[in-house]
């Protein structure tokens, strides 16, 4: 069950599952992004059945699962994924941008939670792994809202996988740093993302594929991280490993 699965990290999520041989479902609030995601995957061969939805509206998720559950028979596996990216100055920022981001984000990641938990529970387990960012671990101005948000998602994760071991349910995070997504794209458009000072700053010197995010999320989903719950990793090229200094990345050039 992967949601934002239409486009960007969670349908390079929904394709990495689908390599594994899993069965996924898309919860997607644009339901032509998540039937072209559908499309693509079955054309591929694999079972995969998008469901149009937005994660924020209680009623939704609920009929969500239910039609998942009805269709798929249980759930083991919950990516909540879907994400909107609301920048801007903090003076200024409209209250209808901050309640919509924590709406998605924090609400979104909670009924998710809740309501494919219960299918989990009925199953005798899973493994939910939320997508946070790096925005949610360290400052950035100018993401006030979404910054919270994530920091909340961290949070959650760190809750229930302490409330949920009961239920066999493992809660990890994935906090990627920059991806290369649509979202990313229109940031760098917008002018809110200077490529060349954020690749100054990441120690890779690159910004992360999707491809690299999901397989850290392939990895929490599955047994091999059996042991593993309430953590967060850090796809980020080594972002917040790197306290700033104007680094070349020569480590052969004159001290600095
Ligand atoms: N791209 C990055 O650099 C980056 C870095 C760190 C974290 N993230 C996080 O990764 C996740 C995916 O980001 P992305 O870059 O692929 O974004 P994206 O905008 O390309 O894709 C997000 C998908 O989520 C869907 N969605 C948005 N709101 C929804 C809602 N209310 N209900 C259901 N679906 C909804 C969108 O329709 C879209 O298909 C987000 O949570 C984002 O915050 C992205």
């Amino acid at each position: 069950m992967v949601t934002g699965g239409g486009r960007g990290i969670g349908a390079a999520i929904a394709e990495r599952f689908v390599a594994e041989g899993a069965r996924v479902a898309i919860l997607e609030r644009d339901p032509s992004l998540g039937e072209d995601t559908e499309r693509r995957l079955r054309a591929a061969g694999g079972d995969v059945r998008s469901y149009p939805c937005d994660v924020a509206d209680e009623a939704a998720v609920v009929e969500a699962a239910r039609r998942v559950v009805e269709d798929f028979g249980d759930v083991d596996v919950l990516v909540n994924n879907a994400g909107i990216g609301r920048l801007g100055p903090s003076m200024s920022f409209p209250v209808a941008h901050f309640r919509q981001s924590l709406d998605v984000m924090v609400t979104g990641v909670f009924l998710c939670s809740r309501e494919f938990g219960k299918a989990m529970r009925e199953g005798g387990g899973g493994a939910i792994v939320n997508i946070s960012s790096i925005n949610g671990l360290v400052a950035f101005p100018m993401r006030l809202a979404y910054s919270a948000a994530k920091a909340a998602v961290v949070s959650m994760t760190k809750v229930l996988a302490t409330e949920w071991p009961a239920y066999g349910i493992r809660v990890n995070a994935v906090a990627p740093g920059m991806t290369e997504t649509d979202m990313f794209r229109s940031a760098i458009d917008e002018g809110l993302i200077d490529t060349d000072a954020y690749l100054a700053h990441t120690p890779l010197r690159r910004f992360a594929s999707v491809e690299e995010v999901a397989e850290a999320v392939l990895y929490l989903a599955c047994d091999r991280s059996s042991f593993l719950t309430g953590q967060v990793i850090v796809p980020d090229g080594g972002w917040t490993a790197f306290g700033w200094v104007p680094w070349s990345g020569d480590p052969e050039a004159p001290a600095i």
